[in-house]
């Protein structure tokens, strides 16, 4: 099924020099570009994107990180993009992360895991939406 799914190099990623990286092996796999930025999310903004994990221990912590320097998101397409996205990351956890995997690579930790992309095509279409209006997705 051609999907689409947002993917967020992490202000760790960016501090490291991986964009390059990241998007390298995004596009390596056959995934296309179709939305590209880079943006300082405050941290009201960061709680707003990662509003689902409000209340769990990390969220204070996570969205200090997410708002601590700019992030590169960007929409990726392709058939099941979301799946192929997430076996190019590896496990949120990098200790748990297959070899070869963007996170086993370059994570510093769990929370400091380098890259981030949407888990099912609701969350896809929301995380989108939150960074992205129709005029600036551009398939091709
Ligand atoms: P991400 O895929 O962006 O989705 C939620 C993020 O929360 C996750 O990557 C990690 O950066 C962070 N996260 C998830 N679980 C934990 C945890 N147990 N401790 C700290 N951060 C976490």
């Amino acid at each position: 099924m051609l999907q689409r799914t947002l993917s967020i190099v992490k202000p760790d990623g960016v501090s490291k020099g991986l964009i390059g990286e990241v998007i390298r092996r995004f596009e390596r796999e056959g995934l296309r570009v179709v939305a590209l930025k880079m943006v300082h999310l405050d941290k009201e903004e960061a709680k707003g994107f990662y509003a689902v994990h409000r209340g769990k221990p990390f969220f204070e912590s996570l969205t200090d990180f997410m708002s601590s320097g700019p992030v590169v998101v960007m929409v990726l397409e392709g058939e099941d993009a979301i799946e192929r996205t997430r076996k190019i990351m590896g496990a949120t956890d990098p200790r748990k992360a297959d070899p070869g995997t963007l996170r086993r690579e370059f994570a510093s930790n769990i929370e400091q895991n380098v890259v981030h992309g949407s888990d099912a095509p609701e969350t896809a279409a929301s995380e989108i939406a939150y960074f992205f209006n129709a005029l600036e997705i551009h398939s091709h």
